[in-house]
């Protein structure tokens, strides 16, 4: 009698483990907060916010209606600035487009601007579709998206680095590294941490904001996730001191890679204070 108790209790654990990783946790969404410190930082922009999304992979296998109700949420904190970290498209063909468009036109956006760069899944079947990749930022733009492709875009005297995407087709990140001025307010928009690795920074001293990992999307409590798309496994999620100037922050993504399942890891919508960095200095001394 016991042993058929246990059995029975086990496949009701079982089950609703199986439910809560497909229907409830992949649509509860975590609004994460942190303060981010910027060098030589303007005054008019300290207490401003910056709000990091990533990841959306808008298919016809997630629920579209979701993401819009989860953007849509987070416009009501009125963020001044809107950064998007890639992968907005699980990309299998020009039917995506629309989804796309339909989507980003009630995306979230900042009051003074809204900014991205592209991820792997942007550029389509093995990362290879250069001409997918440049309809992802076309339509992007028309939904007034600005989307940094090894560039520099400028908003209130902050200056946006945008890296595109390290497995795609137009990956030259010293093409936009050597234009950074150390003595001007930067952020580093980079899809993929394990570009963080490489030789191509140019002693960039400051935050750079990723995606990509989703965190793993499953992982066992107190455990690393047991899956990650990266060379350097340290890069899950979360902030990440690099040891040399430079903070990584992995947001864990919105959407779903492949199956909508998450268990562990929330989705998550990111929103930075801007703090400038002299401050730091400051508490530490009080
Ligand atoms: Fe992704």
């Amino acid at each position: 009698m016991r042993r058929r108790k246990f059995i029975k209790n086990s496949l009701f654990g079982m089950m609703g483990a199986g439910l809560y990783t497909w229907q409830v946790e992949p649509f509860w969404v975590d609004f994460v907060y942190k303060k981010m410190h910027i060098k030589h930082l303007p005054k008019k922009l300290i207490g401003k916010t910056i709000m990091q999304i990533s990841d959306l992979h808008i298919s016809k296998k997630i629920d579209l209606a979701y993401l819009v109700r989860a953007m849509q949420k987070a416009q009501k904190l009125k963020p001044d600035f809107v950064v998007y970290t890639g992968d907005f498209l699980d990309y299998t063909g020009a039917k995506q487009f629309s989804r796309l468009q339909e989507v980003m036109k009630k995306a979230t956006k900042g009051s003074i601007a809204t900014l991205g760069v592209l991820g792997n899944h942007d550029y389509g079947h093995r990362w290879n579709d250069a001409k997918a990749a440049n309809q992802v930022s076309k339509i992007l733009r028309s939904c007034d998206i600005h989307i940094l492709r090894n560039q520099i875009k400028r908003f209130q005297g902050l200056n946006f680095i945008g890296i595109d995407d390290y497995w795609g087709t137009n990956f030259h990140p010293s093409k936009v590294t050597k234009q950074i001025h150390s003595k001007a307010a930067n952020l580093v928009l980079c899809h993929n941490p394990d570009v963080c690795d490489l030789k191509v920074w140019n002693n960039y001293q400051g935050w750079i904001l990723s995606g990509h990992t989703h965190g793993g999307q499953c992982k066992p409590p107190f455990l690393p996730p047991p899956i990650l798309p990266v060379k350097n496994k340290k890069y899950s999620s979360g902030t990440i001191d690099l040891n040399d100037g430079r903070t990584l922050y992995i947001n864990k993504g919105l959407g779903c890679s492949s199956l909508q399942v998450r268990f562990n890891v929330r989705p998550e919508v990111t929103v930075f204070t801007l703090r400038k960095d002299y401050e730091v200095n400051k508490v530490k001394m009080s």
